[in-house]
């Protein structure tokens, strides 16, 4: 098996990842998080947070709407532009995104030049291909009482509740800016955070979580003078490397940082750089970093025709801020974060899985188990540590099932970092054994200085 085969089947034999509608068979592209996974993702989450809005004076949050008026999508340019170019086979007729079944071309290809790749299918293994057509990935849904055989009947009533689920969350971060500026007058550079669920069409999703066609982002957008876009993208670039090395444990060597030519950045960029992870199964994108400019500002003051200008309280100046984007895909994250922690190594001649997850993100900081589970005094002892520790840290769990061999295999592949074990000696002198994850070295320690 390869290795994110193997990290597949440990997200699904310990519930941290299940395939989207299993019972049913499963629906491509969509993930559901089981409890474990969806520990460690609130656990990515909170701490991109703190980082970079609780410990900041300039970064406020937010939780906009999925559903936004349709006018937002026509201003940002996504209903014209937000499109991959999708090819069908002739053939056995399975559709492909062009860009990504052949190397060497982007996302701007055409017909000739992709004719020119002599890519096979990889269904049928045939070269009779079709067209190249831009494929708009927004994902279009009706609001209020329109029935579907309205739509096909009437254009106009069809047109009347279109709404399209957000395919990117930041539009409700440009779309609230002037709220904030007036609620909340903030000095610039400032920042505004968003962490919610974004769609996307995707034409082949693949890769386990990596594209999926609902996903969560998170998201900063930073206001910044226009004169000052470098300062502040330099300062950013340097802040999400510490980030990825120091909360995440990631290192930093797995990633690439790719300054991307100005043919393939998206459509409101000036300046994007790509930090792109080096996943089991290759180099894919986990962050996108993008100077937006004004674009997003200015589109949504023509649009609206509401001023987006900001009066510097200091100077007095009057201008349209330019931004700084780092949007970051939570599945991207969070796969970057296993596949770093994933480790298998032997212990006393056996095989061994663990997760050499970071203490800050470990679903669970601590194990409490009585060494047997049919000596009551002995369980009634650990229960009393393990309630004490889950009162002060929160995340502890409790586990008596197996022998205690077993118990730490499992906790290993969970990515706990200290089991505690309560036997006789327990008892005795009210110590306990406390096995290390990563080193499976066990010391004796005192209760109280747990
Ligand atoms: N607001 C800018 C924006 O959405 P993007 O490069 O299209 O830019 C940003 O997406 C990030 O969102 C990517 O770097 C990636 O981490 C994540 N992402 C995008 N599409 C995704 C998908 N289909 N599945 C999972 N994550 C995705």
């Amino acid at each position: 098996m390869s290795k994110l085969e193997d990290i597949v089947s440990l997200c699904k034999r310990r519930g941290f990842i299940f395939q989207g509608s299993e019972i049913y068979g499963g629906m491509a592209g969509t993930w559901d998080f089981g409890p474990l996974g969806v520990t460690l993702k609130k656990k990515i989450t909170d701490e991109w947070w703190k980082y970079f809005v609780e410990s900041r004076d300039n970064a406020y949050g937010l939780d906009a709407a999925i559903l936004m008026n349709p006018r937002t999508w026509k201003a940002s340019g996504h209903l014209d532009t937000f499109a991959d170019p999708l090819v069908e086979c002739k053939e056995c007729k399975s559709r492909f995104r062009a860009d990504k079944i052949a190397d060497s071309i982007t996302e701007s290809v055409t017909t000739e030049e992709f004719l020119e790749t002599h890519t096979k299918c990889p269904v049928c293994g045939k070269e009779n291909w079709g067209p190249i057509r831009k494929f708009n990935m927004m994902f279009s849904t009706h609001v209020g009482a329109v029935l579907p055989e309205d739509t096909d009947e009437n254009p106009e009533l069809a047109e009347k509740g279109l709404a399209y689920l957000r395919p990117e969350t930041a539009q409700g971060i440009f779309t609230n800016y002037k709220n904030i500026v007036d609620t909340i007058y903030p000095n610039i550079p400032f920042a505004i955070a968003q962490e919610g669920k974004a769609f996307r069409n995707e034409i082949s999703p693949r890769d386990f979580i990596l594209r999926d066609r609902e996903c969560s982002q998170l998201e900063l957008e930073y206001f910044v003078h226009p004169d000052n876009w470098e300062t502040e993208f330099e300062k950013i670039y340097k802040d999400f490397n510490n980030f990825f090395e120091t909360r995440m444990g990631l290192n930093l060597s797995d990633i690439n940082h790719l300054e991307v030519a100005p043919e393939d950045r998206a459509h409101y960029s000036k300046r994007t750089v790509d930090y792109m992870f080096n996943y089991p199964n290759g180099e894919e994108e986990l962050m996108g970093l993008a100077y937006r400019t004004d674009f997003d500002l200015q589109n949504i003051q023509r649009e609206s025709g509401k001023s987006m200008e900001y009066r510097d309280k200091n100077t007095g100046e009057t201008f349209v801020p330019h931004v700084i984007e780092p949007s970051l895909g939570v599945e991207r994250i969070f796969l970057a974060v296993l596949s770093t922690a994933y480790t298998e190594d032997e212990i006393g001649g056996e095989k061994r899985i663990v997760l050499k997850l970071p203490e800050n993100l470990a679903p669970y900081r601590f194990c409490v188990s009585p060494l047997l589970k049919n000596k009551p005094e002995l369980v009634e002892k650990a229960k009393e540590v393990y309630s004490s520790l889950r009162e002060k840290y929160g995340n502890v769990t409790w586990d008596d099932s197996g022998n205690i061999g077993k118990r730490y295999r499992k906790q290993d592949e969970i990515g706990t970092p200290k089991c505690i074990v309560i036997d006789f000696e327990t008892l005795e002198n009210n110590t306990v054994t406390i096995r290390d994850r990563d080193t499976t070295e066990q010391i004796r320690q005192n209760i109280s200085e747990l």
